[in-house]
């Protein structure tokens, strides 16, 4: 996934570019450029790593021009140099392109027999000579995009601009999303309305198959057959100003430290205070007429989804079918028209999640979605949406949006208990009672970081962590993996408690820290069973519990970290702070790139 951005405008484009490729930087940051067109001639930057990198480079070499193409990267054809960033230039043409071209080397083999030279290894650079060829033939710039066009497949947003033309950028979408932005006597292009916030607020999205053609103070949209087609504009609700850190030194940190004011905001949106119940959902799912419900989601996103799997089954006595996306796509379940299927996706674009959803509105089944980010594709494609109100989550790792996503499932799964007279009311209140405290009590688990960072010092020594759960503490252990994976770059495994014996326990030895999530629930006494077989073998335990469960667990730990009681139905969006805590910290002893790690983006709009 990349970012990519376009401007038709009035002023010199190439701050303006890399403003919006600030916004856009969740979705890439491996190498990024701009290409402007001054009075006819055409010129580009481009620099490997951070944007800062091509801040520098433009400062030393500016560019001029009122008209302006970037591009932030996430590599998937070439690595992450300079000669591999964007935009690619071919003659006349310079591109921009988020997504993967699927018969690229095929292309890339006609124009190499044509005679073109590649100067990437990218699947982008065909795109270029493709329309650069066109032109060559005699076609005129508009034309020549959309004839290249039509030989792609795959996945792509594209800006594309022309020398000697500065008025004049062709978008193209088919899969991830692209947006045009109205300005006044100045249009724009770009991957979302985020990164397009601080030059309008009125913004039409493009859809899969269509093509604009956008100049300064005017734009239509075609489809392949190069029809005209008409898509309504919209508000946009980005805001326009970047959002910092405040006083945090990562964004991660404060994300983490936001979770008890975006929980209870998350919250209010689904509970009736006054009458402790689940305020009536206007939606489309009637969870009293399906029955069963599919899930699917990627990342930390799916193990929201599967924590809910439990609440599901055990409160609303519904059965759940869950899968990651990208296996769900293709698993070709069977499904009952009129059953419901949701999906959880921070971003709302994330590509597998994205062709899962399709896939099930094919077959007739019902769509909810629940997304951090309003406008988003899988937002628009829902039959009905179940918001985060997390905010902008900058920071690659998720976490204020995950603990919001279990906010919202947990709303939704009491609803569902309530409609299907699974619980009682009175049961119900007590559930609501519960998630309304969990806000207060998220702020009291904030308060260990201390002792979570004594522990995680520790961690940062390790080559191998273990995680252990069960029930809903089963998927938090596999989150608490990833977390520590993704940005402290250990490796680490999250297991169900009572698999261990079924094979990691080879694994266990004096070397190997096992984190194990237990609170004092109903299955209290089968962990620390298996906590006795870690600790028989020398295995250090890590022990994330409760008062009850540090007094009655008898068995010798590394650590033991203290968090105050709370009932067992909302343990899993509680117990996340020290697990997303530790990654966090021990990602700072380590000193990696915390917001932005390696090889990762935050948003994955590719297969
Ligand atoms: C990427 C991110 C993860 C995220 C996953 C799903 O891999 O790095 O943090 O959980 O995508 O993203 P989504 O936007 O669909 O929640």
């Amino acid at each position: 996934m990349c970012g990519i951005v376009g401007i038709v405008g009035k002023e010199p484009v190439a701050p303006l570019l890399v403003d919006a490729l600030k916004r856009l930087e969740y979705r890439g940051y491996d190498s990024a450029g701009v290409a402007t067109v001054d009075h006819g001639h055409m010129d580009r930057r481009r620099a490997e790593g951070k944007l800062i990198n091509l801040e520098k480079r433009l400062k030393e070499e500016p560019l001029a021009g009122t008209i302006g193409i970037g591009h932030t990267r996430w590599a998937t054809h070439g690595v992450p140099n300079e000669a591999n960033a964007h935009p690619h230039f071919s003659g006349d043409v310079a591109i921009v392109h988020n997504g993967i071209i699927e018969n690229f080397w095929e292309l890339r083999e006609e124009l190499i027999a044509d005679g073109y030279q590649f100067s990437s290894q990218t699947d982008t650079e065909v795109v270029a000579h493709l329309v650069s060829r066109e032109i060559r033939n005699g076609a005129a710039p508009v034309e020549a995009a959309h004839n290249a066009l039509k030989r792609l497949r795959g996945a792509f947003a594209l800006a594309i601009m022309f020398r000697g033309d500065d008025n004049l950028i062709i978008g193209a979408r088919n899969g991830p999303p692209l947006a045009v932005g109205h300005g006044d006597g100045e249009m724009y292009l770009g991957s979302d309305a985020i990164a397009l916030a601080p030059f309008t607020d009125t913004i039409t999205y493009l859809e899969d198959g269509d093509w604009a053609v956008v100049r300064r103070g005017e734009f239509a949209i075609y489809d392949m057959d190069g029809n005209p087609v008409h898509r309504a504009p919209q508000k946009s609700v980005g805001t326009a100003f970047l959002v910092d850190k405040g006083n945090h030194r990562h964004f991660m940190e404060k994300e983490i430290h936001e979770q008890p004011e975006v929980i209870a905001h998350t919250l209010s949106n689904y509970i009736d205070f006054s009458t402790m119940t689940i305020k009536p959902l206007k939606s489309k799912i009637d969870f009293s007429a399906i029955n069963r419900l599919a899930i699917s989601a990627c990342g930390t996103a799916y193990y929201a989804g599967l924590i809910s799997k439990y609440w599901f089954e055990r409160f609303a006595r519904l059965p759940v079918d869950i899968d990651i996306a990208s296996e769900f796509r293709y698993r070709e379940m069977p499904m009952a028209k009129g059953d419901a299927a949701l999906f959880v996706s921070q971003s709302g674009e994330t590509a597998d999640t994205l062709a899962s959803l399709r896939y099930c509105k094919n077959q007739g089944m019902t769509i909810g979605a629940i997304v951090n980010v309003r406008g988003s594709t899988i937002a628009r494609e829902a039959d009905a949406v179940f918001p985060t109100l997390a905010g902008p989550e900058i920071g690659v790792a998720s976490t204020k949006a995950f603990t919001c996503q279990l906010s919202v499932l947990a709303a939704l799964t009491l609803r569902a208990a309530e409609k299907r007279k699974t619980l009682s009311p009175e049961q119900v209140r007590v559930h609501v009672q519960a998630l309304i405290e969990v806000p207060r009590i998220a702020s009291q688990v904030l308060h260990l970081e201390d002792q979570i960072t004594r522990v995680a010092r520790e961690l940062a020594n390790v080559k191998h962590v273990l995680y252990l759960g069960r029930d809903t503490n089963f998927p938090l252990a596999m989150e608490g993996a990833l977390k520590l994976k993704e940005i402290s770059y250990i490796h680490a495994e999250g297991y169900a408690a009572g698999e261990l014996k079924h094979g990691p326990i080879a694994l266990i030895d004096e070397n190997m820290p096992v984190i194990v999530i237990a609170p004092h629930d109903h299955i209290f006494e089968k962990t620390v069973s298996n906590m006795q077989e870690v600790a028989a073998r020398g295995g250090k335990i890590i022990l994330i519990t409760d008062e009850k469960g540090a007094r009655l667990s008898t068995v010798e730990t590394m650590e033991t970290i203290v968090l105050p009681d709370v009932p067992e139905f909302v343990a899993p969006i509680i117990y996340a702070l020290p697990v997303q805590l530790l990654a966090y910290h021990t990602a700072v002893f380590m000193g990696t790139d915390v917001d932005q790690p390696r090889n990762l983006a935050k948003s994955v709009t590719v297969e």
